[in-house]
Protein backbone atom coordinates (compact mmCIF):
# COMPACT_ATOMS: atom_id res chain seq x y z
CA UNK A 1 0.00 0.00 0.00
CA UNK A 2 2.94 2.50 1.00
CA UNK A 3 4.67 1.87 -2.56
CA UNK A 4 1.15 2.33 -3.96
CA UNK A 5 0.92 5.76 -2.69
CA UNK A 6 4.34 7.00 -3.54
CA UNK A 7 3.76 5.31 -6.80
CA UNK A 8 0.58 7.71 -7.49
CA UNK A 9 2.17 10.85 -5.81
CA UNK A 10 1.32 13.83 -7.29
CA UNK A 11 3.31 17.31 -5.93
CA UNK A 12 0.11 20.14 -5.73
CA UNK A 13 1.52 21.95 -9.11
CA UNK A 14 1.35 18.97 -11.05
CA UNK A 15 -1.99 18.43 -9.96
CA UNK A 16 -2.73 21.75 -10.86
CA UNK A 17 -1.36 20.93 -14.53
CA UNK A 18 -3.87 17.99 -14.59
CA UNK A 19 -6.72 20.48 -13.98
CA UNK A 20 -6.20 22.70 -16.59
CA UNK A 21 -7.83 21.99 -19.61
CA UNK A 22 -6.83 23.29 -22.89
CA UNK A 23 -8.70 24.78 -25.11
CA UNK A 24 -8.59 26.38 -28.25
CA UNK A 25 -8.22 30.45 -28.67
CA UNK A 26 -8.87 31.54 -32.44
CA UNK A 27 -7.78 35.47 -32.80
CA UNK A 28 -8.77 37.59 -35.75
CA UNK A 29 -8.55 40.84 -37.04
CA UNK A 30 -7.41 43.36 -39.49
CA UNK A 31 -4.10 44.12 -40.62
CA UNK A 32 -1.79 45.28 -38.23
CA UNK A 33 -4.35 45.61 -35.28
CA UNK A 34 -2.04 44.26 -32.80
CA UNK A 35 -3.76 40.63 -32.86
CA UNK A 36 -0.39 38.82 -33.40
CA UNK A 37 1.12 40.65 -30.28
CA UNK A 38 -1.53 39.98 -28.31
CA UNK A 39 -1.61 35.59 -29.57
CA UNK A 40 2.39 35.91 -28.67
CA UNK A 41 1.81 37.22 -25.22
CA UNK A 42 -0.77 35.03 -24.70
CA UNK A 43 0.56 32.10 -25.62
CA UNK A 44 3.12 32.58 -23.36
CA UNK A 45 1.35 32.85 -20.16
CA UNK A 46 -0.63 30.02 -20.68
CA UNK A 47 2.32 28.12 -22.12
CA UNK A 48 0.52 27.42 -25.27
CA UNK A 49 1.79 26.98 -29.12
CA UNK A 50 1.49 30.27 -30.89
CA UNK A 51 0.79 29.97 -34.67
CA UNK A 52 0.94 33.22 -36.83
CA UNK A 53 -0.78 32.06 -39.69
CA UNK A 54 -0.27 35.28 -41.21
CA UNK A 55 3.31 34.87 -41.60
CA UNK A 56 2.40 30.99 -43.43
CA UNK A 57 0.76 33.25 -46.12
CA UNK A 58 3.66 36.17 -46.12
CA UNK A 59 5.88 32.72 -46.14
CA UNK A 60 4.15 31.64 -49.43
CA UNK A 61 4.21 35.02 -50.92
CA UNK A 62 8.19 35.29 -50.47
CA UNK A 63 8.19 32.38 -52.24
CA UNK A 64 6.68 33.35 -55.38
CA UNK A 65 8.10 36.36 -55.70
CA UNK A 66 11.82 34.40 -55.49
CA UNK A 67 10.26 31.73 -57.75
CA UNK A 68 8.23 34.36 -60.19
CA UNK A 69 5.23 32.40 -59.93
CA UNK A 70 2.60 33.18 -62.26
CA UNK A 71 -0.28 34.17 -60.08
CA UNK A 72 -2.88 32.90 -62.56
CA UNK A 73 -1.44 29.76 -63.25
CA UNK A 74 -2.76 26.92 -61.44
CA UNK A 75 0.01 24.57 -62.20
CA UNK A 76 2.65 26.64 -61.20
CA UNK A 77 0.76 27.33 -58.40
CA UNK A 78 0.59 23.99 -57.12
CA UNK A 79 3.72 23.11 -58.27
CA UNK A 80 5.09 25.76 -56.11
CA UNK A 81 3.38 24.55 -53.02
CA UNK A 82 4.58 20.90 -53.04
CA UNK A 83 8.23 22.68 -52.93
CA UNK A 84 7.21 24.73 -49.52
CA UNK A 85 7.54 23.64 -46.17
CA UNK A 86 6.98 26.39 -43.55
CA UNK A 87 8.22 25.54 -39.99
CA UNK A 88 8.53 28.28 -36.68
CA UNK A 89 11.04 27.85 -34.19
CA UNK A 90 11.43 29.74 -30.91
CA UNK A 91 14.62 31.56 -30.50
CA UNK A 92 15.45 34.14 -28.00
CA UNK A 93 11.67 34.43 -27.00
CA UNK A 94 11.86 35.23 -30.60
CA UNK A 95 9.06 33.25 -33.07
CA UNK A 96 10.99 32.67 -36.13
CA UNK A 97 9.52 31.28 -39.32
CA UNK A 98 11.71 29.54 -41.65
CA UNK A 99 10.73 28.82 -45.33
CA UNK A 100 12.46 25.30 -46.70
CA UNK A 101 14.78 25.70 -43.80
CA UNK A 102 16.15 29.27 -44.29
CA UNK A 103 15.25 32.03 -41.66
CA UNK A 104 12.66 34.52 -43.61
CA UNK A 105 11.38 36.26 -40.42
CA UNK A 106 12.65 39.73 -41.75
CA UNK A 107 12.05 38.92 -45.56
CA UNK A 108 8.32 38.25 -45.16
CA UNK A 109 7.39 42.08 -43.32
CA UNK A 110 8.97 43.44 -46.12
CA UNK A 111 7.08 46.28 -48.06
CA UNK A 112 7.28 44.32 -50.88
CA UNK A 113 5.91 40.92 -49.58
CA UNK A 114 3.22 42.62 -47.36
CA UNK A 115 2.17 44.51 -50.87
CA UNK A 116 1.56 41.20 -52.87
CA UNK A 117 0.23 38.98 -49.89
CA UNK A 118 -3.45 39.77 -49.73
CA UNK A 119 -3.70 38.47 -53.70
CA UNK A 120 -1.87 35.29 -52.87
CA UNK A 121 -4.20 34.39 -50.06
CA UNK A 122 -7.18 35.24 -52.31
CA UNK A 123 -6.01 31.84 -53.43
CA UNK A 124 -8.48 29.10 -52.83
CA UNK A 125 -5.56 26.16 -53.68
CA UNK A 126 -3.01 28.35 -51.53
CA UNK A 127 -5.56 28.63 -48.87
CA UNK A 128 -6.41 24.76 -49.09
CA UNK A 129 -3.22 24.14 -48.51
CA UNK A 130 -2.51 26.33 -45.31
CA UNK A 131 -5.81 25.52 -43.69
CA UNK A 132 -4.49 21.81 -43.68
CA UNK A 133 -1.55 22.63 -42.06
CA UNK A 134 -3.13 25.46 -39.51
CA UNK A 135 -5.87 22.54 -38.49
CA UNK A 136 -2.74 20.14 -37.67
CA UNK A 137 -0.79 22.32 -35.47
CA UNK A 138 -4.09 22.20 -33.35
CA UNK A 139 -4.81 19.09 -33.46
CA UNK A 140 -3.78 18.71 -29.46
CA UNK A 141 -5.35 21.96 -28.82
CA UNK A 142 -3.36 24.57 -26.54
CA UNK A 143 -2.88 26.29 -29.37
CA UNK A 144 -3.32 30.25 -29.92
CA UNK A 145 -3.53 31.47 -33.34
CA UNK A 146 -4.06 34.41 -35.44
CA UNK A 147 -5.27 35.56 -39.13
CA UNK A 148 -8.15 36.19 -40.75
CA UNK A 149 -10.27 33.20 -40.63
CA UNK A 150 -9.23 31.39 -37.48
CA UNK A 151 -12.21 31.31 -35.68
CA UNK A 152 -14.78 30.93 -38.88
CA UNK A 153 -12.85 28.74 -40.94
CA UNK A 154 -9.65 26.99 -39.37
CA UNK A 155 -11.00 26.62 -35.83
CA UNK A 156 -14.64 26.97 -36.14
CA UNK A 157 -14.94 25.03 -32.84
CA UNK A 158 -12.62 27.26 -30.37
CA UNK A 159 -13.81 27.30 -27.01
CA UNK A 160 -12.76 30.92 -26.98
CA UNK A 161 -12.93 33.65 -30.26
CA UNK A 162 -11.73 37.12 -30.34
CA UNK A 163 -11.90 40.19 -33.04
CA UNK A 164 -9.70 42.46 -32.98
CA UNK A 165 -10.27 45.80 -33.83
CA UNK A 166 -8.32 49.55 -33.76
CA UNK A 167 -9.22 52.41 -35.80
CA UNK A 168 -7.35 52.90 -38.89
CA UNK A 169 -5.16 56.13 -37.94
CA UNK A 170 -3.52 54.07 -34.90
CA UNK A 171 -3.15 50.44 -36.56
CA UNK A 172 -0.80 52.75 -40.08
CA UNK A 173 1.04 54.19 -36.67
CA UNK A 174 1.93 50.75 -35.08
CA UNK A 175 3.19 49.51 -38.48
CA UNK A 176 5.21 52.41 -39.51
CA UNK A 177 6.91 51.99 -36.02
CA UNK A 178 7.35 48.50 -36.39
CA UNK A 179 9.15 48.60 -40.05
CA UNK A 180 11.40 51.87 -38.92
CA UNK A 181 12.40 49.19 -35.63
CA UNK A 182 13.08 46.79 -38.15
CA UNK A 183 15.08 49.67 -40.39
CA UNK A 184 12.76 50.45 -43.43
CA UNK A 185 11.76 53.58 -43.71
CA UNK A 186 8.59 53.31 -45.29
CA UNK A 187 6.58 56.53 -45.92
CA UNK A 188 3.30 56.94 -43.07
CA UNK A 189 1.04 57.45 -46.06
CA UNK A 190 2.09 54.46 -48.19
CA UNK A 191 2.08 52.19 -44.76
CA UNK A 192 -1.69 53.57 -44.23
CA UNK A 193 -2.77 52.64 -48.02
CA UNK A 194 -1.29 49.34 -47.94
CA UNK A 195 -3.35 48.62 -44.89
CA UNK A 196 -6.68 49.64 -46.12
CA UNK A 197 -5.76 47.98 -49.66
CA UNK A 198 -5.38 44.93 -47.54
CA UNK A 199 -8.14 45.06 -44.95
CA UNK A 200 -10.40 45.78 -48.45
CA UNK A 201 -8.90 42.74 -50.18
CA UNK A 202 -9.19 40.12 -47.21
CA UNK A 203 -12.88 41.38 -46.30
CA UNK A 204 -14.40 41.01 -49.75
CA UNK A 205 -12.44 37.93 -51.54
CA UNK A 206 -14.64 34.82 -52.06
CA UNK A 207 -12.68 32.40 -50.25
CA UNK A 208 -13.07 32.47 -46.31
CA UNK A 209 -13.08 36.68 -46.56
CA UNK A 210 -12.33 38.10 -42.95
CA UNK A 211 -15.11 38.21 -41.18
CA UNK A 212 -16.03 38.53 -37.50
CA UNK A 213 -17.25 34.92 -36.25
CA UNK A 214 -20.80 35.14 -34.78
CA UNK A 215 -19.35 33.78 -31.36
CA UNK A 216 -16.39 35.98 -31.13
CA UNK A 217 -15.92 38.68 -28.78
CA UNK A 218 -14.51 41.78 -30.12
CA UNK A 219 -11.77 44.06 -28.57
CA UNK A 220 -11.24 47.13 -29.50
CA UNK A 221 -7.91 48.08 -28.38
CA UNK A 222 -7.48 51.50 -30.17
CA UNK A 223 -6.79 53.37 -26.56
CA UNK A 224 -5.38 50.02 -24.96
CA UNK A 225 -1.28 48.93 -24.28
CA UNK A 226 -0.22 45.49 -24.83
CA UNK A 227 -0.55 45.08 -21.22
CA UNK A 228 -3.94 46.23 -20.55
CA UNK A 229 -5.17 44.14 -23.77
CA UNK A 230 -3.37 40.75 -22.73
CA UNK A 231 -4.77 41.24 -18.86
CA UNK A 232 -8.47 41.81 -20.34
CA UNK A 233 -8.36 38.55 -22.48
CA UNK A 234 -6.60 36.67 -19.65
CA UNK A 235 -9.49 37.12 -17.69
CA UNK A 236 -11.73 35.56 -20.63
CA UNK A 237 -9.53 32.84 -20.57
CA UNK A 238 -10.53 32.00 -17.29
CA UNK A 239 -14.21 31.25 -17.62
CA UNK A 240 -12.58 28.46 -20.22
CA UNK A 241 -9.51 27.15 -18.14
O1 LIG B 1 -1.51 39.00 -40.29
P1 LIG B 1 -0.68 39.52 -41.48
O2 LIG B 1 -0.91 40.96 -41.79
O3 LIG B 1 0.76 39.19 -41.36
O4 LIG B 1 -1.25 38.67 -42.73
C1 LIG B 1 -0.75 38.84 -44.02
C2 LIG B 1 -1.84 38.62 -45.04
O5 LIG B 1 -2.24 37.24 -45.04
C3 LIG B 1 -3.11 39.42 -44.83
O6 LIG B 1 -3.18 40.50 -45.72
C4 LIG B 1 -4.24 38.48 -45.08
C5 LIG B 1 -3.64 37.12 -45.17
N1 LIG B 1 -4.13 36.19 -44.17
C6 LIG B 1 -5.25 35.45 -44.49
O7 LIG B 1 -5.84 35.64 -45.54
N2 LIG B 1 -5.70 34.51 -43.62
C7 LIG B 1 -5.08 34.29 -42.46
N3 LIG B 1 -5.53 33.35 -41.63
C8 LIG B 1 -3.94 35.07 -42.11
C9 LIG B 1 -3.50 36.02 -42.99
Amino acid sequence: MQKLQSFFYFSPLMLNLFKKRKITIAIDGHSSCGKSTLARDLAKKLRYIYVDSGAMYRAVTLYFIWNEIDLTNEIEIGSALNNIKIQFKTKRRKNLCYLNGELVEDDIRSQEVSDMVSEVAAISQVRRVLVEQQKAFGEKKGIVMDGRDIGTVVFPNAELKIFVTANIEVRSHRRYLELKTRGKEVPFDRVKANLIKRDTIDSTRDDSPLRQADDAIVLDNSELSTKQQLQAVLKLTKMYI
